[in-house]
């Protein structure tokens, strides 16, 4: 393949250390999760649609309140400073950009505050989401939200997927098991029982319950998106108590290696949520027909993780900004071939599985 993404990958991997490109790169146990979310794009195909005058398009989309010039929109991922020097300030000033949504993860290699002033440095309107895992104590988990609502976070995406951590071969093997001194998760400083000049690491808990969504319900207006929702059940309950969208993730592949793909999961969240709150995927988007598909079964929007590492390892900002722009530019040509203005009117009929025959389809 000779995608810019693709490019910038391979360019990503010459320059990084090897263990931290494994870092970036891996997933849990065998990769079976990680390859198959870029695999099941693969097994969809989409129906053009044809002769529906749609010459003008718009790309832009509204997310919880914030508006965005596109439905893909960047996925949290940990560490940029190891990928690049100016790390999470180069993403943050390439998304902001590009007009898109960034959602800034907790385990940032710079306070959020810094990662917002960025962004809205180059764009006084630009949207930051705020990734948190919820911890073990309720007083850091609270600190970390007023950093975030202080910072000016429009969002906290809470991921609920990783009540452990999950197994990477490759950082086992490689024995990759601290950053390297001068880089730290800069928003665990300062924080209720922080080692002084020192950062609280991040814990993961199997203890978590529906309570603690609860909990940070009272605790923040701030909409609430529940990251790593793979269950129908667990897409109504999140409904149920408050959360103002979900988003269909398997981290990547990087928890559960026999969790599916995430385009095959879906249907049955969207079908779950029935239109009560926006239903966000990320995991293996590399084309702007990913986010197509994925919008035609019923996602409002998509993220990217590793294709936004790549770029931003590879060029730092010029980077992380390509690999937007070419995503954006596909999906509009996507949407282009299949006869839609606008993203939200791509629809389930136009996708069907390859080589099984093709579905009927409304009229557009
Ligand atoms: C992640 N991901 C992640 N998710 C999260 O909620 N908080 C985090 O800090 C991280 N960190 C992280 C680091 C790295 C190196 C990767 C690859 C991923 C998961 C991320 O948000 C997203 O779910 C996946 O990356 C999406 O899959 P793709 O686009 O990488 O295939």
């Amino acid at each position: 393949m000779t995608s810019a993404l693709s490019l910038l990958h391979d360019r990503a991997r010459q320059l990084l250390d090897p263990v931290h490109y494994d870092y970036f790169a891996g997933g849990a146990g065998d990769e079976v999760a990680m390859g198959e979310n870029e695999r099941a794009f693969r097994r969809l195909a989409l129906l053009p649609r044809v002769l529906c005058g749609n010459d003008t398009r718009d790309t832009a989309v509204t997310l919880l309140g914030d508006r965005a010039a596109g439905p893909v929109i960047v996925s949290p991922t940990a560490f940029h400073r190891l990928a690049h020097p100016v790390g999470e300030r180069a993403t943050a000033r390439a998304t902001a950009a590009a007009g898109t949504v960034l959602i800034a993860s907790m385990a940032s290699t710079m306070p959020i505050a810094e990662i917002t002033a960025a962004a809205r440095d180059v764009r006084p309107d630009a949207v930051v989401w705020f990734q948190l895992y919820l911890q073990p104590d309720h007083a850091v988990t609270t600190e970390l939200v007023h950093r975030a609502e202080k910072a000016g976070c429009t969002a906290l995406v809470v991921t609920v997927d990783s009540p452990v951590f999950g197994r990477r071969e490759r950082d086992e093997r490689n024995g990759f098991l601290d950053l390297p001194p001068g880089l730290a998760a800069e928003n665990m400083r300062d924080l209720p029982g922080s080692p002084p000049g020192d950062t609280l690491d991040i814990a993961m808990s199997t203890a978590l319950t529906w309570q603690d969504i609860r909990r940070l319900r009272e605790a923040t207006a701030l909409p609430l998106v529940l990251k790593g929702i793979l269950h129908p059940a667990d897409a109504r309950l999140a409904v149920a108590e408050g959360a103002d969208a979900v988003m269909v993730s398997n981290h990547g592949g990087r928890q559960l290696d026999a969790a599916p793909a995430t385009i095959d999961a879906l249907p049955g969240i969207v079908e779950a949520v029935a239109g009560r709150v926006p239903v966000l995927l990320d995991g293996g988007v590399r084309r702007g027909s990913d986010a197509a598909l994925a919008l035609a079964l019923g996602a409002a929007a998509v993220g990217v993780g590793r294709p936004v590492v790549w770029g931003l390892a590879a060029e730092g900002e010029t980077g992380v900004r390509q690999v937007l722009d070419a995503l954006g530019a596909e999906l509009d040509h996507a949407l282009a071939l299949c006869g839609a203005r606008r993203p939200g009117d791509l629809s389930r009929d136009q996708v069907v599985a390859r080589g099984l025959g093709l579905a009927g389809g409304a009229p557009c």
